[in-house]
């Protein structure tokens, strides 16, 4: 079974993923964070430095793009082909209102014929030629009937491999998982269907594969985040160690002080972090909550090293607020 890391805006930044890298074994591809590209074809320092192969040193990176227009993407994606990268990836999952509201990410599954069309001149481009496109998807926008239509669309093109988030828009990320719908795209599909969406455990991925048993990618978003190990405890069964989740935790905000203007914004991006780590400490509830309210590194980095000192690590990581199907037919 191969493991993809999926986009976490906010979370999964160079940074991170050049240590995850460093620390746990079992990832085979990083999905950068998307990046919009603006009309005006120039890349802004911050969503490029992202992006540049020097900041992710043993990480390979598929980028990922977000926009409904398909000369901004063909621009976009021709620049990260000069660049070095062979893959890139279309955001049409991202449930935000503002972007869905510009019928971008989860926004474009509402505009069938635009999204066709784009993907026609996309998959036309010579300018594309040789470069492997993916796409990131839900189900739909409302409605599962929607889901035949697209993965119709989505068919007429040579996809790299076609990655499904099997919730619609207004699921959000803890509305029901529809594997109906995800059978449907692994019958019979041209190309490699990616299962993504609530796999936080072994006994998750054992369900899975009882149900589609050949799927051969999983992507993995929050469950990586909540426990960094995951991957690889999937792969060999063995647990990461404590000591090497702290020193991970370690050089993250080390390598975040490095680069991070100020102590609030280096606290802020590892509070990010900690919203996931914490899910796999028994009993985090009171640790969190002094990590979220330390108004300087000093206060935030006793915050943390309380929490390896004091708190068993769950077995499996707990997400709050799920009623995924994994966990039902687990229950039978
Ligand atoms: C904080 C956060 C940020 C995310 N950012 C992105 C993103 O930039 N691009 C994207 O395609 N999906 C993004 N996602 C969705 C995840 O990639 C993934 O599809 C979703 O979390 C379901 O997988 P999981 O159950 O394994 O977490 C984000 C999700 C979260 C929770």
């Amino acid at each position: 079974m191969e493991f993809l890391f999926a986009p976490m805006e906010g979370v999964t930044g160079c940074v991170y993923r050049r240590v995850h890298a460093r620390f746990f074994p079992g990832v085979s591809r990083y999905y950068a964070p998307f990046f919009s590209p603006s009309g005006d074809h120039h890349f802004p320092l911050r969503g490029l430095r992202d992006l540049l192969p020097e900041e992710n040193p043993g990480v390979k990176l598929v980028p990922q793009l977000l926009t409904n227009r398909a000369e901004d993407f063909i621009w976009a994606a021709a620049s990260l082909m000069d660049r070095g990268y062979g893959e890139v990836d279309l955001n049409l999952g991202c449930p935000s209102g503002t972007v869905t509201a510009k019928r971008k990410g989860a926004g474009f599954l509402l505009l069938p014929a635009e999204l066709d069309a784009f993907l026609e001149r996309v998959f036309a481009s010579p300018a594309l030629r040789g470069l492997a496109i993916s796409l990131k998807t839900r189900i739909g926008f409302a409605g599962e009937e929607e889901w035949e239509r697209l993965l119709s669309i989505y068919r007429q093109y040579p996809l790299a491999r076609l990655i499904v988030h099997p919730r619609l828009r207004s699921d959000y990320y803890t509305g029901p998982v529809h594997p109906d719908a995800f059978a449907a795209a692994l019958e019979g599909s041209p190309f490699p269907v990616v299962w993504n969406g609530d796999v936080f455990s072994p006994a998750d991925l054992e369900a899975l594969r009882a149900r589609f048993p050949s799927v051969g990618s999983v992507m993995l978003g929050r469950g990586l985040a909540a426990e960094p190990g995951l991957a690889g405890r999937l792969e060999t069964g063995e647990a990461c160690r404590r000591e090497t989740l702290r020193d991970f935790h370690e050089a993250v905000s080390e390598e975040y002080r490095a680069v991070l203007y100020g102590e609030t914004a280096l606290c802020h991006r590892m509070k990010e972090l900690w919203s996931y780590l914490i899910l796999h400490f028994e009993g985090g509830e009171k640790h969190f909550k002094r990590l979220t309210k330390a108004k300087s590194w000093a206060e935030f980095h006793l915050a943390s090293e309380a929490v390896f000192a004091e708190l068993p690590l769950l077995a499996d990581a707990r997400m709050p607020g799920l009623s995924g199907y994994i966990n039902n037919i687990r229950k039978g």
